[in-house]
């Protein structure tokens, strides 16, 4: 009797566990607030095995600074995509930017009323229509439908089980995702399995497909970008070793701080290692020209050393960020970065570092926003 009623609440825990797993979460819509500065936005990027290929897709909207007239525009989906020549490859972005009173973002079918928490599945549906093309991200826990059409390219796919940050619905930012911060990010999924998508030239009819990769997922929301950040995010498709990492300067009432939320997982090796500011002390060297950046963290028991790198000429022009007076061109991004990534161990006694796990990763993401763009190309004022 006592083993029946203990291992059915065994099976209780790994249900409630497997659901969190399954979804969970701060991906759905935030209340917007009445006045701004405010903006909520999505990401996503495609690993496609079989082609060696990638795509991104970024959709937002912003409420700027009330009060202050604006000319930018305050919603904006944009594609991202490699163009390839002589085996050099820079990333492009095709911008379809719309109306507020042409954006439908719904949960549930419904009005968003109430901010997202960390255990209710996601449900939710991003929409803009316009003349020129538009298109959907609906999201429900494990399966994501997305179409959109921007310029003379179509991209629509479907995304299935998400591989969460964490069991527990919560993100990089822990428990630090309930403090009042100029800025969040969450990471709903670092490596979706991927149904299949498409990606469409409607004039000359090229199409690319795949139904081989992973989808990273995220989303940030808050007041503003920082003045100056760095990102990256990438997966091993032999080993399903994954990583993603982000950092700037966070401007807090007094002073301003340079914060990392920084993830990596291992899942043959059972490695799964989070960082954050509150439980870790980070050493960077960034070089937006040369294109590189090492992080180094230490937490209490592992010390974990990022080094990333991409060709300059691989990078994007200016992207689209969200600040506090809408979008403007504010970071620069490759998706032909390369990543190597050595785990250490502490010991106390005897004191000494051991290397636990080494991997390289090819065809990731990086970014440089802000200052941090070489020569401040994208200008941006502090
Ligand atoms: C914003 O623009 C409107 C219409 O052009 C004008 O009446 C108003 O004074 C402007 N407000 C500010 C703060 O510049
Ligand atoms: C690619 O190679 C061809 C032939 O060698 C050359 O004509 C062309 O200029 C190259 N393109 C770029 C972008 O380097
Ligand atoms: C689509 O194809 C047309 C015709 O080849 C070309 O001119 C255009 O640049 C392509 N669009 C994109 C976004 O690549
Ligand atoms: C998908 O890609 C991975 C990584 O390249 C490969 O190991 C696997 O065999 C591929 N799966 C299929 C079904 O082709
Ligand atoms: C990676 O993870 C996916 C889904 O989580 C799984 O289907 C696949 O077999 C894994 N690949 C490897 C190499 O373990
Ligand atoms: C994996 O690691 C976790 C946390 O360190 C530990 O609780 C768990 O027992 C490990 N699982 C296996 C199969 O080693
Ligand atoms: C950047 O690249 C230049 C030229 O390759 C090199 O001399 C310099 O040391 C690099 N700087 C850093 C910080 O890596």
């Amino acid at each position: 009797m006592m083993k029946v009623m203990i291992s059915s609440i065994g099976i209780g825990l790994l249900l409630s566990l497997t659901i969190h797993n399954v979804c969970g979460s701060l991906y759905d819509p935030h209340v917007f607030p009445d006045t701004g500065p405010f903006f909520e936005g999505w990401y996503l990027r495609i690993n496609d095995y079989d082609n060696e290929g990638s795509v991104g897709l970024l959709f937002g909207h912003v409420l700027p600074e009330t009060s202050k007239n604006t000319t930018r525009s305050l919603v904006i989906a944009s594609l991202l995509v490699r163009q390839c020549e002589n085996a050099s490859c820079k990333l492009l972005s095709y911008d379809g930017t719309y109306a507020i009173s042409q954006l439908r973002v719904t949960v549930d079918g419904k009005p968003v009323t109430n901010d997202p928490d960390y255990e209710s599945p996601s449900r939710f549906r991003w929409e803009v229509n316009s003349p020129s093309g538009g298109g959907y991200f609906d999201q429900t826990c494990d399966k994501t439908l997305f179409s959109f059409r921007i310029e003379d390219l179509v991209f629509r796919g479907e995304i299935g089980r998400p591989e969460p940050w964490s069991m527990s619905g919560k993100g990089p930012e822990g428990w630090l995702s309930a403090l009042p911060l100029p800025l969040h990010w969450f990471v709903y999924s670092l490596r979706s399995e991927l149904v299949s998508y498409m990606l469409v030239n409607v004039t000359s009819g090229t199409v690319i497909r795949g139904v081989n990769g992973s989808v990273h997922m995220e989303k940030n929301w808050g007041q503003s970008f920082p003045a100056q950040w760095i990102w990256s995010e990438g997966v091993q498709p032999e080993n399903n070793a994954s990583f993603a990492l982000s950092g700037g300067l966070v401007a807090l009432p007094i002073f301003s701080v340079n914060a990392y939320l920084i993830g990596y997982r291992n899942p043959k090796k059972n490695i799964s290692l989070d960082f954050r500011p509150d439980d870790s002390i980070v050493n960077t060297d960034i070089n937006g020209c040369n294109g590189t950046v090492i992080v180094t963290t230490k937490g209490v028991l592992h010390e974990v050393e990022f080094s990333l790198e991409a060709s300059p000429n691989t990078f994007s022009d200016c992207l689209l960020g969200p600040e506090s007076m809408g979008f403007r061109p504010a970071c620069v991004e490759s998706y032909d970065a390369r990543a190597t990534v050595r785990v250490f161990v502490r010991n106390y006694i005897p004191w000494q570092y051991t290397l636990i796990d080494q991997q390289t990763f090819h065809g990731i993401a990086l970014e440089f926003g802000g200052l941090h763009v070489c020569n401040n190309k994208c200008n941006v004022k502090v």
